[in-house]
């Protein structure tokens, strides 16, 4: 079994060349984009929980390497439309596609690297590649269902802990547990197994989010790579937002509530107020028990795998370095 850093390297390599190979493909304002993203860096995480629930059961990970590059390049493709969607201008440190080229580039870019994905997936030489297909194509639509709901959260003002956390398992948390599963699937893995990865990622998954949208307020900008109070800015209903409202009380609420309704303001000004309402109720450290809640319900789920620890010990080294980053 490789660690999962050897498994990052790995994916990395493949990912390069297939980016300098579509970087060849005409026309180039369709293309050149494609490469661009794929350029930028970025954890690979989802490849990497492929690779790594192949490799639980296979060496040969040449047969995963479609299926883990579909999974990638989707993803990305998701970025794309959701920096135009939230207005984000720079990731992983540089510039969006829209901002860098066009919004009409980031849209139709983005819709090829969606069909490109399905592509490499096609490739695949397992013999469950129809699950596979029909576990992708589940995932993506759920995956713009949650889109939705994070569009529709913003100019609503009574959404609840639990639909944010729907909304986030849509979003996010079921593109990890189908990159577990398709790793699974691929290497023939018993389909118990399977299932307890899947769940495994979902609760990954909502840790995962729950840290991106803390991050979103108390990283570092650079190491993080994306701007600081994005989600305060455009009334993200995110996890800590929610808790600020429910927590807070007289001045306090009245004075959130009136950041919310503000349609002119100063941005800076704004994350800095929401900011200091989110340290006055201790927002930070509630949201870092729950994330710690869904890593200890995956890490019950681990313990139940019925693998070798020599089989199943990487996956939660990567977890526990999943809900510990800082990018
Ligand atoms: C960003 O995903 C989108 C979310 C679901 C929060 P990542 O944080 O995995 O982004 P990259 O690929 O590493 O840049
Ligand atoms: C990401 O949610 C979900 C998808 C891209 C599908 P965010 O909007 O929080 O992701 P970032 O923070 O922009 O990466
Ligand atoms: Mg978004
Ligand atoms: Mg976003
Ligand atoms: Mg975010």
């Amino acid at each position: 079994m490789k660690s999962f850093k050897e498994l990052q390297v790995f994916i990395e390599q493949q990912i390069q060349e297939e980016s300098r190979r579509i970087k060849t493909f005409s026309p180039a304002n369709l293309y050149e984009p494609i490469g661009y993203t794929l350029d930028m860096g970025g954890k690979r995480l989802r490849p990497v929980l492929a690779l790594l629930a192949y490799n639980m059961f296979r060496d040969n990970l040449e047969q995963v390497i479609p299926a883990a590059l579909a999974i990638e390049i989707f993803h990305n493709f998701t970025l794309l439309h959701d920096d135009i969607m939230d207005k984000a201008d720079v990731r992983r440190n540089q510039p969006t596609v829209h901002k860098k080229y066009s919004e009409n580039v980031a849209i139709l870019s983005g819709d090829a690297m969606s069909i490109l994905a399905y592509q490499y997936l096609l490739k695949s030489p397992s013999g469950n590649l129809r699950q596979m297909g029909e576990l992708f194509s589940k995932t993506a639509i759920e995956i713009c269902e949650g889109q939705q709901y994070d569009m529709d959260f913003e100019t609503r003002d009574n959404v609840s802990i639990d639909e944010y956390l729907n909304m986030i398992r849509l979003k996010t948390a079921v593109l990890l547990a189908c990159s577990l599963k398709i790793g699974a699937l691929a290497a023939e893995a018993p389909t118990q197994t399977a299932d307890q990865l899947y769940d495994f990622g979902i609760n990954l998954g909502l840790a995962f989010q729950l840290q991106d949208d803390w991050l979103d307020v108390f990283a570092d900008q650079k190491k993080f790579g994306k701007r600081i109070g994005g989600d305060i800015v455009s009334n993200k209903k995110t996890f800590l937002l929610l808790k600020a409202l429910e927590l807070s009380k007289g001045t306090t609420n009245q004075s959130l509530q009136e950041w919310i309704k503000k349609e002119n303001f100063d941005p800076e000004e704004k994350i800095a107020a929401i900011t200091a309402i989110y340290q006055q109720l201790d927002i930070s450290e509630i949201t870092l028990q729950t994330i710690e809640t869904y890593y200890q319900s995956a890490l019950k789920i681990w313990k139940e795998l019925d693998l070798h620890i020599s089989q199943k010990s990487e996956l939660l080294i990567l977890a526990k370095r999943v809900i510990e980053r800082d990018r």
